[in-house]
């Protein structure tokens, strides 16, 4: 199946059973904006809860907080984005079109030949690297750059477009009472690590976890559900001994590829991606990047923020945040290291490694299927129970099954259509066992038991279901 091919099935599939809706659809949709569906809600929850349980539950010194949405508006003063969160944008004055100069440019260093686009690429990147905007125009004009919508060079000059979202909170909309929508849930635990450190007695080195909602005005949204205008986060703040923070860097690193790897994705889908250019306040960062149907891409990044963050809002809020180390007799900002993943990107990482499309067919008959080849633990649904007939009372006897396992973990009955069709539906929702209630269950006490990825069936007995699942779910 070719990449371009696979984005767009999954794409549908998605649609078609229930897991990711265009936001508002019925109006012609939101652009980069979606809904979870009834399955794809399930399923992003599992991989939330995934994440929470490795980083929180698994460490004794990782805490997880919920901080809100809203801010005080001097936080994203403090942290740097009212002033560096934004991206040179340009406009075309004819087709009324808006690029991120740096996409504009790259799209066209692509249809170069290699040198040039390279040599065009660099002096962009020294342009940019110096925010000299006229340089920049006329980088695009030299290089006769057009909009790919109208097809001319009518350019605007370049602006700076921050990518916040603002809104007004109280009832008088006046400028004091701007607040932004979080582009990012890290600020939510930098300004309550005291709160954190002090209540929860921590010692250094400990880490603070959140997920949670986060919104960027992107401009250039595209990839389905890798660049969205609201996203969730998967963020962890780990504070540490100034001078420590190089080895804690490489341990996070290890142990985030760990985790990815753990989703059972081969390590050759995976790769690290150092940066050279670091931001001002990094010492060393890097991203995951997957092997996504567009190529390789970041799903998380690994940064070490020094003590960046917290001297700025000690500065701007001209409250101390220095922790005392019992053991250096010392007092001092902590060193941080953070681990920030896409909860969505994550979902269409999982989503892209589990969709296959399968030929069963023989020279007789043809056949073939889509299956999402989920891991157990992160399945919407992990059982399905299936009473061959609505007869015979074989549907009492799903049902008690049904009640037996549903505190456990999420069941799916139906009694609807050929055994085949049920399997089928549950494999295209990435269903990993499904059991069938029949005649002979009434006589033994046994169901067939069919597995999603082999397909091959066995029978067992109806008392040892809920736990073969429960052995096959398990995270750790
Ligand atoms: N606190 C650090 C931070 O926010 P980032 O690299 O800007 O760093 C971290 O974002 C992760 O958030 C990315 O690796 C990506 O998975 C996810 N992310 C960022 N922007 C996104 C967007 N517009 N849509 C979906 N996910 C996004």
């Amino acid at each position: 199946m070719a990449n371009d091919n696979k984005l767009q099935n999954i794409i549908a599939h998605c649609k078609e059973y229930g897991f990711i809706f265009q936001s508002s659809e019925i109006y012609d949709g939101l652009q980069a904006v979606y809904d979870y569906g009834q399955y794809g809600s399930e399923l992003k929850k599992n991989i939330r809860d995934y994440w929470w349980k490795s980083m929180v539950q698994m460490n004794d010194n990782i805490v997880g907080i919920d901080a809100a949405i809203f801010m005080h508006p001097t936080v994203w003063k403090a942290s740097g984005h009212v002033d560096n969160f934004s991206d040179p944008m340009i406009d075309n004055k004819d087709s009324q079109k808006r690029y991120r100069v740096d996409h504009l440019i790259e799209g066209h260093a692509e249809t170069l030949p290699k040198e040039d686009g390279d040599a065009l690429l660099a002096k962009m990147d020294q342009l940019l690297a110096v925010n000299d905007f006229a340089g920049l125009k006329q980088l695009i004009e030299d290089n006769k750059i057009k909009c790919a919508i109208g097809g001319t060079s009518n350019w605007t000059d370049v602006r700076q477009f921050n990518l916040m979202f603002s809104t007004e909170m109280g009832s008088v909309a006046d400028e004091a009472n701007v607040v932004y929508l979080r582009p990012e849930t890290a600020q939510g635990i930098f300004v309550n690590f005291l709160n954190v450190q002090k209540t929860g007695r921590m010692k250094i080195p400990f880490g603070i976890a959140q997920t949670g909602k986060a919104f960027r005005n992107e401009i250039v949204a595209r990839g389905f559900i890798f660049r969205m205008r609201e996203f969730e986060q998967m963020e962890m703040q780990f504070f540490v001994r100034p001078g420590t923070q190089k080895e804690w860097y490489e341990h996070w690193k290890e142990a985030r590829m760990k985790w990815h790897l753990s989703l059972g994705i081969p390590q050759e889908h995976y790769r690290f991606h150092d940066h050279v250019k670091l931001a001002h306040y990094a010492d060393a960062a890097c991203d995951i990047e997957y092997d996504f149907p567009m190529g390789f891409k970041e799903v998380e990044g690994i940064h070490s923020r020094t003590d960046y963050d917290l001297s700025q809002h000690q500065q701007h809020s001209g409250k101390k945040l220095t922790y005392f180390d019992t053991e250096l007799n010392q007092h001092y900002v902590p060193y941080v290291i953070e681990t920030s993943i896409g909860l969505d990107r994550a979902v269409m990482m999982v989503l892209s490694e589990a969709y296959a499309e399968e030929d069963l067919g023989t020279e007789e008959k043809k056949d073939d299927r889509v299956v999402l080849r989920f891991p157990p633990m992160l399945a919407p649904i992990k059982l399905a129970i299936l009473p061959l007939t609505k007869k015979d009372g074989l549907p009492d006897i799903a049902r008690d099954l049904m009640n037996e396992c549903r505190p456990e973990f999420k069941c799916f009955y139906e009694e609807k259509d050929t055994i085949g069709k049920r399997y089928r539906r549950m494999d295209a929702i990435g269903t990993p066992f499904c059991v069938t209630i029949d005649h002979q269950t009434k006589e033994d006490q046994t169901v067939t038991i069919r597995y999603r990825d082999s397909m091959q069936q066995e029978r067992i007995s109806i008392s040892a279901v809920k736990q073969l699942v429960l052995d096959k779910i398990k995270a750790f």
